[in-house]
């Protein structure tokens, strides 16, 4: 009697299981223009405050239809107008923070972190195949935490490569691992080695920080580049960062401070700017990585480069309470602080650059007048600001100042995490011929609720355990 109870069950669940595995692989054809790149022929959404519930209905389900059956059948280059074809397409995905299990991590969030990874990599995967970006930037806080020991920062790495990113790094882990390791055979930074070498750069002042053209780190298996920056959870705040935090950030994940000049002999040179925001203000444990950091920003500033800007940074630029979620804080390490007494008075934790550190920063990137734009991560809600200069002094506010002589805009990306929704950041950069001048989009592309990823996961499994009841009772 009961398998055609169990045989009706497995029914729905199928029907529930295909629905919601559609929907999580088509997912970015809901908001088909959020989720898509800036481009002429793409005509904008219509207002829909005037439809009925009806109507309304018909227009998005007929705008994700359509989208589907181009996602399915042409390739997405088709949407582009020949004079689209050298946009930059640049995916942004703020503080993924991926969490550590420990011994005592209870079962429940061993499986929300295993989850949680594959829920990220979803998310990549799909972006990817849409969107086909010719760069990635990955804006800070890769990890939950800067006080973890070497051992668990190579094995998060790992996760964040293969799951995540779906790096191929397998060998170049085990031997990196085998060079560097512990008496168990754990990954240990050799971070003296580093600092040495640190030292003598700092001494020559020659750090080599510029790339030319540079469109993939790696252009034999892949045809984007590849990004990583710095976040106050991978390095620390300047009050935390050491040589170990520093040495085995850059043995993984690259320089924390570089530019990238492109087309520099066109008419439309640009270049990506890529700046470590924890180590520009103090008080710091390592000061000299302050030093360094402004040693850098002055190179940069010293090119006199002559196209736009794109800068990458963490943590957002200093603006007033109420422009968004975060408003200034610095917190600082209290004088009678007994875990770590040598941290007395250093720099805790910041939520934005501060006033003069920002200024000084936008003067010396964006000296140049040319149109830019300014994308960071941190505070994991997002937010849009614009940053208007009168008189070479710099404020923030939400719309642009009309009496400004110039401004950038900063997007504080909303986070990639699953509590807000699993997003993406698009940057479209297109050299408008006409004015000469380059022209920088931003659009955000959300999943949605992360619980129906799991949906779709879960009811798959129940499914396959239903069905094979039914036919073995
Ligand atoms: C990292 O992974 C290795 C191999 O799985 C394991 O032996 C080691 O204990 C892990 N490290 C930490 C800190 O958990
Ligand atoms: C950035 O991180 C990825 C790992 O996800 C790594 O493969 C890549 O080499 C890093 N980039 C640089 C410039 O080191």
């Amino acid at each position: 009697m009961w398998k055609p109870i169990l045989k009706k069950f497995a029914i729905i669940a199928t029907f529930l299981t295909i629905i919601s595995n559609i929907l999580i692989f088509t997912y970015p054809s809901l908001h088909p223009t959020r989720c898509s790149w800036r481009c002429s022929t793409r005509t904008n959404e219509i207002d829909v405050s005037s439809l009925s519930l009806f109507e309304r209905i018909t227009y998005y389900s007929n705008r994700y239809f359509h989208d589907v059956k181009e996602q399915l059948f042409n390739d997405n280059k088709g949407e582009l107008n020949v004079d689209d074809e050298d946009d930059i397409h640049l995916l942004a995905f703020g503080d993924p923070q991926i969490k550590g299990i420990w011994h005592n991590t209870p079962y429940k969030s061993r499986l929300d972190i295993y989850g949680n990874d594959y829920y990220l990599g979803h998310i990549y995967s799909m972006m990817q195949r849409r969107l086909h970006p010719s760069h990635v930037a990955i804006l800070g806080d890769l990890f939950s935490s800067q006080w973890i020991g070497d051992s668990e920062f190579f094995n998060r790495t790992t996760r964040y490569m293969n799951r995540i990113f779906k790096r191929d790094t397998t060998t170049w882990l085990k031997d990196l691992k085998e060079r560097e390791h512990d008496e168990n055979g754990q990954y240990r930074v050799d971070w003296s080695k580093w600092a040495d070498q640190f030292k003598a750069n700092a001494a020559s002042k020659n750090f080599s920080f510029g790339y030319n053209d540079v469109y993939s780190w790696d252009p034999e298996n892949e045809n984007y580049l590849f990004i990583n920056l710095t976040g106050n959870h991978d390095v620390g705040y300047s009050g935390d960062a050491t040589y170990q935090h520093m040495a085995r950030y850059h043995e993984v994940f690259g320089k924390d401070n570089f530019w990238i000049e492109y087309e520099t002999d066109t008419n439309h040179p640009w270049r990506i700017v890529v700046l470590n925001s924890l180590l520009l203000e103090g008080p710091a444990l390592q000061p000299e990585f302050i030093e360094n950091n402004w040693e850098f920003l002055y190179q940069l500033f010293e090119r006199r480069f002559n196209g736009s800007t794109v800068l990458l940074t963490h943590v957002p630029l200093y603006k007033e309470e109420g422009l968004c979620v975060d408003g200034p804080l610095f917190r600082y390490y209290p004088d009678d602080y007994k875990p770590e007494p040598y941290k007395k008075n250093l720099l805790r934790s910041q939520n934005h650059l501060g006033e003069a550190v920002t200024n000084k920063v936008l003067n010396l990137v964006f000296d140049n007048d040319k149109p830019g734009i300014i994308l960071n991560g941190h505070d994991h809600e997002g937010c849009e600001t614009s940053y208007n200069r009168i008189n070479g002094t710099w404020f923030a506010t939400r719309d642009v100042d009309q009496t400004s002589d110039f401004h950038v805009k900063e997007y504080t990306v909303r986070s990639m995490m699953g509590e807000f929704n699993g997003n993406t950041g698009l940057v479209t950069g297109h050299f408008d011929k006409n004015t000469m001048t380059w022209n920088w989009y931003f659009t955000l592309c959300p999943f949605g609720l992360q619980h129906f990823w799991w949906f779709a996961k879960a009811s798959a499994i129940i499914t396959g355990f239903v069905w094979s009841l039914v036919f073995l009772i």
